[in-house]
Protein backbone atom coordinates (compact mmCIF):
# COMPACT_ATOMS: atom_id res chain seq x y z
CA UNK A 1 0.00 0.00 0.00
CA UNK A 2 1.38 3.28 -1.03
CA UNK A 3 0.39 6.86 0.98
CA UNK A 4 1.94 10.12 1.87
CA UNK A 5 1.46 9.49 5.83
CA UNK A 6 1.04 5.79 7.49
CA UNK A 7 -0.46 5.71 10.96
CA UNK A 8 -0.29 2.57 13.65
CA UNK A 9 -3.13 2.78 15.69
CA UNK A 10 -7.08 4.00 15.27
CA UNK A 11 -7.70 5.69 18.96
CA UNK A 12 -8.12 9.66 19.33
CA UNK A 13 -4.94 10.29 18.07
CA UNK A 14 -4.68 8.15 15.14
CA UNK A 15 -7.91 8.70 13.55
CA UNK A 16 -7.77 12.41 14.20
CA UNK A 17 -4.56 12.81 12.44
CA UNK A 18 -6.02 11.02 9.69
CA UNK A 19 -9.03 12.99 9.32
CA UNK A 20 -7.26 16.10 9.67
CA UNK A 21 -4.59 15.34 6.83
CA UNK A 22 -7.31 14.86 4.17
CA UNK A 23 -8.83 18.12 5.56
CA UNK A 24 -5.21 19.12 4.66
CA UNK A 25 -4.71 17.37 1.25
CA UNK A 26 -2.58 14.77 2.87
CA UNK A 27 -3.48 11.05 2.42
CA UNK A 28 -3.26 8.44 4.92
CA UNK A 29 -3.68 5.30 5.50
CA UNK A 30 -4.69 3.38 9.20
CA UNK A 31 -4.07 0.18 10.55
CA UNK A 32 -5.36 -1.57 14.00
CA UNK A 33 -4.90 -4.25 15.62
CA UNK A 34 -8.28 -4.65 17.14
CA UNK A 35 -11.60 -4.99 16.18
CA UNK A 36 -13.65 -2.03 15.11
CA UNK A 37 -16.37 -3.33 17.49
CA UNK A 38 -13.60 -3.37 20.65
CA UNK A 39 -12.02 -0.45 19.81
CA UNK A 40 -16.07 1.45 19.82
CA UNK A 41 -16.54 -0.35 23.13
CA UNK A 42 -13.49 0.46 25.02
CA UNK A 43 -14.40 2.37 28.25
CA UNK A 44 -11.87 5.21 29.50
CA UNK A 45 -11.53 8.27 29.61
CA UNK A 46 -14.81 11.36 29.52
CA UNK A 47 -13.35 14.78 30.09
CA UNK A 48 -12.51 16.62 26.57
CA UNK A 49 -10.84 20.26 27.18
CA UNK A 50 -12.30 23.28 25.17
CA UNK A 51 -9.20 22.90 22.74
CA UNK A 52 -10.01 19.52 22.05
CA UNK A 53 -14.22 19.98 21.15
CA UNK A 54 -12.88 23.16 19.10
CA UNK A 55 -10.71 20.91 17.33
CA UNK A 56 -12.81 18.19 16.81
CA UNK A 57 -15.84 21.06 15.33
CA UNK A 58 -13.43 22.42 12.97
CA UNK A 59 -12.93 19.18 11.59
CA UNK A 60 -16.91 18.56 11.39
CA UNK A 61 -16.82 15.39 13.62
CA UNK A 62 -18.72 17.07 16.41
CA UNK A 63 -22.56 16.79 15.42
CA UNK A 64 -22.99 14.24 18.06
CA UNK A 65 -20.60 15.84 20.32
CA UNK A 66 -22.82 18.84 20.71
CA UNK A 67 -26.21 17.44 21.01
CA UNK A 68 -25.34 14.77 23.40
CA UNK A 69 -21.80 16.39 25.25
CA UNK A 70 -22.83 17.97 28.51
CA UNK A 71 -21.05 21.40 28.85
CA UNK A 72 -19.43 21.68 32.53
CA UNK A 73 -18.64 25.22 33.42
CA UNK A 74 -17.34 24.06 37.18
CA UNK A 75 -16.17 21.62 39.12
CA UNK A 76 -16.58 20.70 42.91
CA UNK A 77 -13.46 20.03 45.09
CA UNK A 78 -13.81 18.12 48.35
CA UNK A 79 -11.96 17.46 51.16
CA UNK A 80 -13.32 15.55 54.25
CA UNK A 81 -16.81 16.14 53.74
CA UNK A 82 -16.18 19.92 53.08
CA UNK A 83 -16.93 21.38 49.51
CA UNK A 84 -15.64 23.97 47.24
CA UNK A 85 -16.55 24.82 43.75
CA UNK A 86 -14.16 26.16 41.08
CA UNK A 87 -15.79 28.23 38.90
CA UNK A 88 -14.28 28.24 35.21
CA UNK A 89 -16.10 31.24 33.78
CA UNK A 90 -15.29 33.83 35.95
CA UNK A 91 -11.44 32.42 36.70
CA UNK A 92 -11.03 31.29 32.92
CA UNK A 93 -12.75 33.59 30.40
CA UNK A 94 -15.16 31.63 29.67
CA UNK A 95 -13.58 28.49 28.98
CA UNK A 96 -15.09 24.95 29.61
CA UNK A 97 -14.65 21.30 29.76
CA UNK A 98 -17.28 18.90 28.26
CA UNK A 99 -18.43 15.18 29.25
CA UNK A 100 -18.46 13.09 26.46
CA UNK A 101 -17.40 9.47 26.47
CA UNK A 102 -14.33 8.47 24.39
CA UNK A 103 -15.71 5.47 23.28
CA UNK A 104 -18.21 7.79 22.11
CA UNK A 105 -15.22 10.16 20.59
CA UNK A 106 -13.76 6.90 18.72
CA UNK A 107 -17.22 6.09 17.17
CA UNK A 108 -17.69 9.68 15.47
CA UNK A 109 -14.31 9.56 14.36
CA UNK A 110 -14.50 6.45 12.60
CA UNK A 111 -17.44 7.20 11.01
CA UNK A 112 -15.75 10.38 10.06
CA UNK A 113 -13.10 8.85 8.21
CA UNK A 114 -14.58 5.77 6.58
CA UNK A 115 -17.52 7.71 5.22
CA UNK A 116 -15.29 10.47 3.72
CA UNK A 117 -13.53 7.26 1.91
CA UNK A 118 -10.88 6.78 4.38
CA UNK A 119 -9.22 3.18 4.57
CA UNK A 120 -8.86 1.24 7.88
CA UNK A 121 -7.19 -1.98 7.85
CA UNK A 122 -8.71 -3.48 11.27
CA UNK A 123 -7.36 -6.72 13.29
CA UNK A 124 -4.05 -5.44 11.27
CA UNK A 125 -1.38 -5.81 14.08
CA UNK A 126 1.95 -3.37 13.11
CA UNK A 127 4.64 -5.89 13.53
CA UNK A 128 8.02 -3.60 12.35
CA UNK A 129 8.87 -0.53 11.04
CA UNK A 130 11.65 0.21 8.84
CA UNK A 131 13.58 2.11 6.76
CA UNK A 132 12.32 5.39 9.07
CA UNK A 133 15.69 7.21 8.93
CA UNK A 134 15.25 7.28 4.83
CA UNK A 135 12.63 9.39 2.99
CA UNK A 136 10.48 6.41 2.41
CA UNK A 137 9.62 4.40 5.66
CA UNK A 138 7.98 1.36 5.48
CA UNK A 139 5.32 -0.24 8.07
CA UNK A 140 5.21 -4.40 7.77
CA UNK A 141 1.73 -5.39 9.29
CA UNK A 142 -0.47 -9.18 9.60
CA UNK A 143 -3.94 -8.94 8.67
CA UNK A 144 -6.21 -11.64 7.77
CA UNK A 145 -2.91 -14.35 7.59
CA UNK A 146 -0.52 -12.48 5.49
CA UNK A 147 2.25 -9.82 5.22
CA UNK A 148 1.25 -6.37 3.88
CA UNK A 149 3.58 -3.22 3.83
CA UNK A 150 2.79 0.05 4.08
CA UNK A 151 5.44 2.08 1.74
CA UNK A 152 5.29 5.61 3.17
CA UNK A 153 6.84 9.56 3.61
CA UNK A 154 6.27 9.36 7.59
CA UNK A 155 5.55 6.48 9.74
CA UNK A 156 3.39 7.63 12.62
CA UNK A 157 3.18 5.52 15.80
CA UNK A 158 -0.36 6.69 17.35
CA UNK A 159 -0.51 2.84 19.13
CA UNK A 160 -0.85 3.37 22.63
CA UNK A 161 1.32 2.92 25.06
CA UNK A 162 1.60 -1.13 24.61
CA UNK A 163 2.74 -0.20 20.96
CA UNK A 164 5.19 -0.24 18.58
CA UNK A 165 6.71 2.89 17.61
CA UNK A 166 8.45 3.26 20.88
CA UNK A 167 10.05 -0.46 20.72
CA UNK A 168 11.10 0.97 17.77
CA UNK A 169 12.24 3.86 18.93
CA UNK A 170 16.35 3.41 18.79
CA UNK A 171 17.33 3.40 22.74
CA UNK A 172 20.03 5.77 22.51
CA UNK A 173 17.58 8.31 21.27
CA UNK A 174 15.82 9.49 24.33
CA UNK A 175 15.75 9.01 27.97
CA UNK A 176 12.71 7.51 29.75
CA UNK A 177 10.76 8.91 32.69
CA UNK A 178 8.37 6.45 34.96
CA UNK A 179 6.91 7.64 37.97
CA UNK A 180 4.60 4.83 39.73
CA UNK A 181 1.89 5.59 42.20
CA UNK A 182 0.92 3.43 45.14
CA UNK A 183 -2.74 3.04 44.21
CA UNK A 184 -4.88 2.10 41.67
CA UNK A 185 -8.43 2.65 40.45
CA UNK A 186 -11.30 1.46 40.06
CA UNK A 187 -13.78 2.64 37.74
CA UNK A 188 -17.96 1.98 37.53
CA UNK A 189 -20.36 2.60 35.19
CA UNK A 190 -24.38 2.56 36.55
CA UNK A 191 -27.47 2.98 35.44
CA UNK A 192 -28.43 6.03 37.93
CA UNK A 193 -29.29 9.84 36.96
CA UNK A 194 -25.75 11.30 38.46
CA UNK A 195 -25.88 12.43 41.68
CA UNK A 196 -24.12 15.80 41.33
CA UNK A 197 -24.15 17.73 37.70
CA UNK A 198 -20.68 18.81 38.16
CA UNK A 199 -17.69 16.87 38.69
CA UNK A 200 -16.76 16.04 42.47
CA UNK A 201 -12.85 14.87 43.18
CA UNK A 202 -13.11 13.89 46.65
CA UNK A 203 -10.04 13.21 49.45
CA UNK A 204 -11.27 11.13 52.55
CA UNK A 205 -9.44 9.43 54.99
CA UNK A 206 -10.74 5.93 53.20
CA UNK A 207 -9.39 7.50 49.99
CA UNK A 208 -9.87 8.67 46.96
CA UNK A 209 -13.14 9.26 45.14
CA UNK A 210 -14.65 10.75 41.61
CA UNK A 211 -18.10 11.26 41.00
CA UNK A 212 -18.26 12.04 37.27
CA UNK A 213 -21.26 10.81 34.80
CA UNK A 214 -21.76 9.90 31.05
CA UNK A 215 -25.21 11.23 30.50
CA UNK A 216 -29.16 12.40 32.51
CA UNK A 217 -29.23 8.15 33.40
CA UNK A 218 -25.36 7.21 33.06
CA UNK A 219 -23.41 7.98 36.11
CA UNK A 220 -19.66 7.45 36.14
CA UNK A 221 -17.51 6.70 39.48
CA UNK A 222 -13.95 6.09 40.79
CA UNK A 223 -12.06 4.60 43.77
CA UNK A 224 -8.90 4.80 45.51
CA UNK A 225 -8.02 1.27 45.58
CA UNK A 226 -4.53 -0.47 46.50
CA UNK A 227 -2.48 -2.20 43.57
CA UNK A 228 -2.55 -5.34 44.60
CA UNK A 229 -6.46 -5.08 44.83
CA UNK A 230 -9.08 -7.06 42.64
CA UNK A 231 -12.75 -6.95 41.49
CA UNK A 232 -13.50 -9.79 43.75
CA UNK A 233 -13.11 -7.75 46.89
CA UNK A 234 -15.09 -4.90 45.74
CA UNK A 235 -19.41 -6.55 45.74
CA UNK A 236 -21.78 -3.99 44.22
CA UNK A 237 -23.04 -2.81 47.44
CA UNK A 238 -19.19 -2.33 49.17
CA UNK A 239 -18.38 0.28 45.76
CA UNK A 240 -21.25 1.95 46.81
CA UNK A 241 -20.79 2.26 49.99
CA UNK A 242 -17.74 3.70 49.97
CA UNK A 243 -18.66 6.07 47.40
CA UNK A 244 -21.14 7.23 49.38
CA UNK A 245 -18.47 7.92 52.50
CA UNK A 246 -15.76 9.36 50.52
CA UNK A 247 -18.25 11.60 48.32
CA UNK A 248 -20.23 12.77 51.34
CA UNK A 249 -21.42 16.07 52.64
CA UNK A 250 -23.83 17.51 54.81
CA UNK A 251 -27.30 18.04 52.68
CA UNK A 252 -26.12 15.69 50.01
CA UNK A 253 -26.93 12.23 49.06
CA UNK A 254 -25.47 9.56 46.45
CA UNK A 255 -27.84 7.56 44.29
CA UNK A 256 -26.88 4.27 43.82
CA UNK A 257 -28.13 1.98 40.71
CA UNK A 258 -27.31 -1.05 38.55
CA UNK A 259 -23.40 -1.40 37.82
CA UNK A 260 -22.46 -2.04 34.02
CA UNK A 261 -18.97 -1.65 33.77
CA UNK A 262 -16.21 -2.39 36.43
CA UNK A 263 -12.37 -2.00 35.75
CA UNK A 264 -9.28 -1.76 37.55
CA UNK A 265 -6.45 0.96 35.96
CA UNK A 266 -3.20 1.44 37.76
CA UNK A 267 -1.37 4.86 37.68
CA UNK A 268 1.19 5.60 35.95
CA UNK A 269 3.55 8.64 35.00
CA UNK A 270 5.62 7.75 32.19
CA UNK A 271 7.64 10.05 29.35
CA UNK A 272 10.22 9.96 26.96
CA UNK A 273 12.00 13.43 26.17
CA UNK A 274 12.27 12.52 22.23
CA UNK A 275 9.32 11.98 20.07
CA UNK A 276 10.57 11.61 16.36
CA UNK A 277 13.43 9.62 14.91
CA UNK A 278 13.87 10.56 11.50
CA UNK A 279 10.60 9.95 9.89
CA UNK A 280 9.00 8.00 12.58
CA UNK A 281 6.81 10.29 15.08
CA UNK A 282 4.57 9.42 17.99
CA UNK A 283 1.81 10.70 19.42
CA UNK A 284 -0.26 9.96 22.31
CA UNK A 285 -0.17 7.29 24.71
CA UNK A 286 2.51 5.88 23.01
CA UNK A 287 4.72 8.55 24.22
CA UNK A 288 3.30 9.71 27.56
CA UNK A 289 1.15 8.52 30.22
CA UNK A 290 -0.45 10.74 33.22
CA UNK A 291 -2.27 10.00 35.57
CA UNK A 292 -5.82 10.18 35.20
CA UNK A 293 -6.55 13.05 38.17
CA UNK A 294 -7.45 15.67 36.14
CA UNK A 295 -8.93 13.81 32.77
CA UNK A 296 -5.55 14.82 30.37
CA UNK A 297 -4.92 11.44 28.71
CA UNK A 298 -7.01 11.40 25.68
CA UNK A 299 -6.64 15.71 25.33
CA UNK A 300 -2.79 15.36 25.19
CA UNK A 301 -3.72 12.74 22.20
CA UNK A 302 -4.92 15.09 20.35
CA UNK A 303 -3.08 18.01 20.90
CA UNK A 304 -0.32 16.11 20.21
CA UNK A 305 -1.71 15.41 16.55
CA UNK A 306 -2.12 19.49 16.26
CA UNK A 307 1.35 19.70 16.08
CA UNK A 308 2.03 17.24 13.82
CA UNK A 309 -0.47 18.70 11.62
CA UNK A 310 0.87 21.72 11.08
CA UNK A 311 4.72 20.02 10.84
CA UNK A 312 2.86 17.81 7.90
CA UNK A 313 1.03 20.95 6.64
CA UNK A 314 3.97 22.31 6.26
CA UNK A 315 6.22 19.88 4.99
CA UNK A 316 3.93 19.20 1.82
CA UNK A 317 3.38 22.74 0.98
CA UNK A 318 7.20 24.00 1.41
CA UNK A 319 8.94 21.04 1.46
CA UNK A 320 10.56 21.92 4.57
CA UNK A 321 11.15 19.71 8.03
CA UNK A 322 12.07 22.86 9.82
CA UNK A 323 8.70 22.32 11.96
CA UNK A 324 8.59 18.76 11.79
CA UNK A 325 11.85 18.95 13.57
CA UNK A 326 10.33 20.81 15.96
CA UNK A 327 7.64 18.57 16.93
CA UNK A 328 9.38 17.44 20.53
CA UNK A 329 10.39 20.34 21.65
CA UNK A 330 6.94 22.27 20.85
CA UNK A 331 4.45 18.96 22.15
CA UNK A 332 6.72 18.29 25.53
CA UNK A 333 6.13 21.70 26.73
CA UNK A 334 2.06 20.73 26.95
CA UNK A 335 2.86 17.40 27.78
CA UNK A 336 5.36 18.17 30.92
CA UNK A 337 2.55 20.97 31.93
CA UNK A 338 0.00 18.10 31.77
CA UNK A 339 2.56 16.05 33.98
CA UNK A 340 2.66 18.30 36.86
CA UNK A 341 -1.04 19.42 36.83
CA UNK A 342 -2.22 15.48 36.64
CA UNK A 343 0.56 14.78 39.48
CA UNK A 344 -1.15 17.72 41.29
CA UNK A 345 -4.53 16.63 41.29
CA UNK A 346 -3.21 13.16 42.31
CA UNK A 347 -1.37 14.42 45.09
CA UNK A 348 -3.61 16.45 46.53
CA UNK A 349 -7.01 14.42 46.20
CA UNK A 350 -5.11 10.82 47.27
CA UNK A 351 -4.80 9.05 50.58
CA UNK A 352 -1.34 8.58 50.95
CA UNK A 353 -0.06 8.85 54.51
CA UNK A 354 -1.96 9.28 57.98
CA UNK A 355 -4.12 12.17 59.32
CA UNK A 356 -1.58 14.46 60.91
CA UNK A 357 1.41 13.60 58.91
CA UNK A 358 3.20 16.10 57.55
CA UNK A 359 2.09 14.80 54.12
CA UNK A 360 -1.30 14.99 55.05
CA UNK A 361 -1.22 18.38 56.64
CA UNK A 362 -0.05 19.41 53.27
CA UNK A 363 -3.04 18.18 51.20
CA UNK A 364 -5.06 19.89 53.98
CA UNK A 365 -3.16 23.63 53.38
CA UNK A 366 -3.49 23.32 49.81
CA UNK A 367 -7.38 22.69 49.72
CA UNK A 368 -7.90 25.49 52.07
CA UNK A 369 -5.78 27.83 49.92
CA UNK A 370 -8.41 27.06 47.15
CA UNK A 371 -11.16 28.55 49.09
CA UNK A 372 -9.83 31.81 50.16
CA UNK A 373 -7.18 32.15 46.86
CA UNK A 374 -8.78 33.52 43.57
CA UNK A 375 -5.03 33.25 42.34
CA UNK A 376 -5.18 29.33 43.10
CA UNK A 377 -8.31 28.38 42.38
CA UNK A 378 -7.00 30.40 38.91
CA UNK A 379 -4.23 28.17 38.58
CA UNK A 380 -6.29 25.17 38.92
CA UNK A 381 -8.86 26.28 36.80
CA UNK A 382 -6.58 26.96 33.75
CA UNK A 383 -5.19 23.69 33.78
CA UNK A 384 -8.06 21.60 34.05
CA UNK A 385 -10.15 23.34 31.19
CA UNK A 386 -7.13 22.98 29.21
CA UNK A 387 -4.13 26.33 28.24
CA UNK A 388 -5.10 27.53 24.68
CA UNK A 389 -2.07 26.71 22.36
CA UNK A 390 -0.87 29.99 22.18
CA UNK A 391 0.23 30.01 25.76
CA UNK A 392 3.29 27.34 24.78
CA UNK A 393 4.03 29.10 21.18
P1 LIG B 1 -5.11 4.52 22.36
O1 LIG B 1 -6.48 5.00 22.60
O2 LIG B 1 -4.53 3.52 23.30
O3 LIG B 1 -5.06 3.95 20.89
C1 LIG B 1 -3.98 3.20 20.40
C2 LIG B 1 -4.49 2.20 19.38
O4 LIG B 1 -3.39 1.53 18.77
C3 LIG B 1 -5.34 1.11 20.02
O5 LIG B 1 -6.60 1.06 19.37
C4 LIG B 1 -4.53 -0.15 19.84
O6 LIG B 1 -5.35 -1.30 19.66
C5 LIG B 1 -3.71 0.18 18.60
N1 LIG B 1 -2.44 -0.58 18.49
C6 LIG B 1 -1.53 -0.79 19.46
N2 LIG B 1 -0.48 -1.50 18.98
C7 LIG B 1 -0.75 -1.74 17.68
C8 LIG B 1 -0.05 -2.42 16.64
N3 LIG B 1 1.14 -3.01 16.84
N4 LIG B 1 -0.61 -2.47 15.40
C9 LIG B 1 -1.81 -1.89 15.17
N5 LIG B 1 -2.52 -1.22 16.12
C10 LIG B 1 -1.99 -1.14 17.36
N6 LIG B 1 -7.64 9.26 30.28
C11 LIG B 1 -8.36 10.20 30.89
O7 LIG B 1 -8.15 11.38 30.59
N7 LIG B 1 -9.31 9.85 31.85
C12 LIG B 1 -9.57 8.54 32.15
O8 LIG B 1 -10.43 8.24 32.98
C13 LIG B 1 -8.83 7.53 31.53
N8 LIG B 1 -9.07 6.24 31.79
C14 LIG B 1 -8.31 5.28 31.15
C15 LIG B 1 -8.53 3.93 31.42
C16 LIG B 1 -7.77 2.93 30.80
C17 LIG B 1 -8.02 1.47 31.11
C18 LIG B 1 -6.76 3.30 29.87
C19 LIG B 1 -5.92 2.24 29.18
C20 LIG B 1 -6.57 4.66 29.58
C21 LIG B 1 -7.33 5.67 30.21
N9 LIG B 1 -7.15 7.03 29.95
C22 LIG B 1 -7.86 7.96 30.57
C23 LIG B 1 -6.20 7.50 28.98
C24 LIG B 1 -6.85 7.79 27.63
O9 LIG B 1 -7.83 6.84 27.38
C25 LIG B 1 -5.72 7.76 26.63
O10 LIG B 1 -4.86 8.83 26.93
C26 LIG B 1 -6.16 7.82 25.17
O11 LIG B 1 -6.81 6.65 24.81
C27 LIG B 1 -4.94 8.05 24.27
O12 LIG B 1 -5.27 7.88 22.93
P2 LIG B 1 -4.26 7.27 21.90
O13 LIG B 1 -4.93 7.38 20.59
O14 LIG B 1 -2.92 7.86 22.09
O15 LIG B 1 -4.07 5.74 22.33
C1 LIG C 1 -13.41 11.21 33.97
C2 LIG C 1 -12.16 10.66 34.13
C3 LIG C 1 -11.16 11.40 34.71
O1 LIG C 1 -9.93 10.87 34.85
C4 LIG C 1 -11.39 12.68 35.15
O2 LIG C 1 -10.40 13.37 35.74
C5 LIG C 1 -12.63 13.23 34.98
C6 LIG C 1 -13.64 12.50 34.39
C7 LIG C 1 -14.49 10.42 33.37
O3 LIG C 1 -14.23 9.28 32.96
O4 LIG C 1 -15.62 10.91 33.30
Amino acid sequence: IKTQVGIIGAGPAGLTLAIWLKKNGIEAVIIERQSRAYIESRVRAGLLEQNTVDIFKDLGVADRLVDEGLEHHGVYLSFNGKRVRVPFDELTGGRKITIYGQQEVVKDLTEAWLSSGGKIYFEAQAEKIEDFETNNPKIYFQHEGEQGVIDCDFAMACDGFHGLGRKTLPKESYTEFTHTYPFSWLGILAHVAPSSEELIYAYHENGFALSSLRSEEVSRLYLQVDNDDTLENWSDERIWEELAIRLGTEGWELKSGPIFEKSITPMRGYMIDNLQYGRLFLAGDSAHIVPPTGGKGLNLAVADVKHLVDGLVDFYKNNSMEALDGYTKTALKRIWRAQDFSNFMTALFHKQEEHGSFQYSMQQAKFDYIAISKAYATTIAENYVGLPFEAFE
